[in-house]
């Protein structure tokens, strides 16, 4: 059976500030939802949320950027947002860019992972959502995942995995993609999606077969609008066994707290810290940035689950490592690294100050 998995999400407004997710959102999602699959609209659904981004994980046979599905989704966020401007939540309708749907989310401030599939005797699959991020916090997890043996010896030791994976990667600043083959031009990807903020990985397929393995959101908020309005926290889809990697080989590329870009005012880099859904709920200078991940096995379309796979114990140790990265961080203030490089910047009051000074810089002698 071909069944397409979306999950779609947006910042319709925080509770209280950029920390949390007011249960009344949730609810009117849950009966958007509800009522979608009673008019048999999708198959299934559930409503997470990862800090103050709600997101909407819809199964269906739509296929993927269905204008059904995403104008389903962009009402919901809508409904929301009306509720988030009664109770007066923080940045009401944060990621709504515009007020005219026009068939398909592109652009339109929401970001979104959507990944047709067809359905396999077991189909175990991990959506991980992330706050005080940006998508290209999941280009060092996926590299593990799906190239480093050092992270997956089912590449090593699974023939079905054996010939690797290929990597669809976006350069955001250009609009352009490119599909990279690993093992063999590994360094080429690397050299690329080392630079994380310019270059996401998008897509990744098993090589053997061209399957879908792995779908990320890249939508660059920022960007879009011409200017910030908010950080565009990301989702990831990956599918795991038989052919693919093992649960715990996806898992465990989380295990490392990497530093990313997003935290306090969109402008910080802090450690991603992987929590259990009760805990994504962030607090100390907004952050640190956090990671859910829920588990699914896809039953005829059916969501069983999910599985709150960060809440095992297997992770507190990554739980202490990114709370004292957190500490030593923030023990730079207003320094780079720990603040984001100027033009990554959400705020900055150089242009003005630059203006102020004018006069007073001279030009510096040999
Ligand atoms: P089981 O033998 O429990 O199916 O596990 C296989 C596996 O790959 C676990 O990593
Ligand atoms: P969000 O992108 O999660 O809304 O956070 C914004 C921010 O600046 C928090 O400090
Ligand atoms: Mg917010
Ligand atoms: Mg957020």
């Amino acid at each position: 059976m071909r069944v397409t998995v979306s999950v779609l999400k947006a910042d319709v407004g925080g509770f209280v500030g950029h920390s949390n997710m007011h249960p009344r959102l949730v609810e009117i999602a849950r009966e958007s939802l509800d009522a979608a699959k009673i008019d048999g609209k999708i198959i299934d659904y559930y409503v997470a949320y990862c800090g103050d981004d709600l997101n909407l994980i819809v199964t269906h046979t739509k296929g993927e950027d269905s204008p059904e599905i995403h104008k389903l989704a962009w009402d919901v966020f809508l409904r929301c947002t009306e509720a988030a401007k009664k109770l007066k939540l923080y940045g009401a309708g944060q990621d709504l860019l515009s007020d005219a749907f026009s068939g398909n989310l592109k652009g339109m401030g929401p970001g979104y992972a959507e990944m047709e599939l067809e359905e396999r005797k077991s189909e175990p699959i991990i959506i991980f959502m992330a706050d005080k991020t940006s998508p290209g916090a999941w280009n060092l997890p996926l590299y593990k995942i799906f190239a480093d043996p050092f992270n997956t010896p089912g590449l090593v030791i699974d023939p079905s995995m054996h010939d690797g994976f290929v990597f669809e990667v976006m350069d955001v600043v250009d609009n352009k993609v490119a599909l990279l083959s690993t093992p063999e031009e590994s360094y080429d990807l690397l050299v690329l999606i080392g630079a994380s903020s310019r270059y996401m990985v998008r897509s990744v397929y098993r090589k053997s077969d061209g399957a879908i393995a792995a779908k990320a959101s890249v939508q660059r908020l920022n960007f879009m609008a011409g200017r910030y309005v908010g950080k565009d926290d990301p989702v990831l889809v990956v599918r795991c066994q038989s052919g693919f990697p093992a649960v715990g080989e996806v898992l465990e590329a989380f295990a490392f707290p990497h530093l990313v870009e997003g935290w306090m005012r969109g402008s910080h880099n802090g450690p991603l810290m992987p929590v259990a859904f009760e805990d994504a709920t962030p607090a100390r200078f907004d952050g640190p940035p956090r990671v859910i991940a829920a588990g699914f096995q896809l039953s005829d379309g059916q969501l069983i689950g999910p599985v709150d796979l960060f809440r095992d114990r297997s992770f507190d140790y990554t739980r202490v490592k990114a709370l004292e990265i957190t500490d030593y961080m923030r023990r730079h203030g207003p320094f780079e690294p720990h603040r984001l490089h100027l033009e990554e910047m959400e705020y900055t009051t150089l242009p003005d100050v630059l203006k102020k000074l004018g006069s007073r810089f001279k030009d510096a002698e040999d």
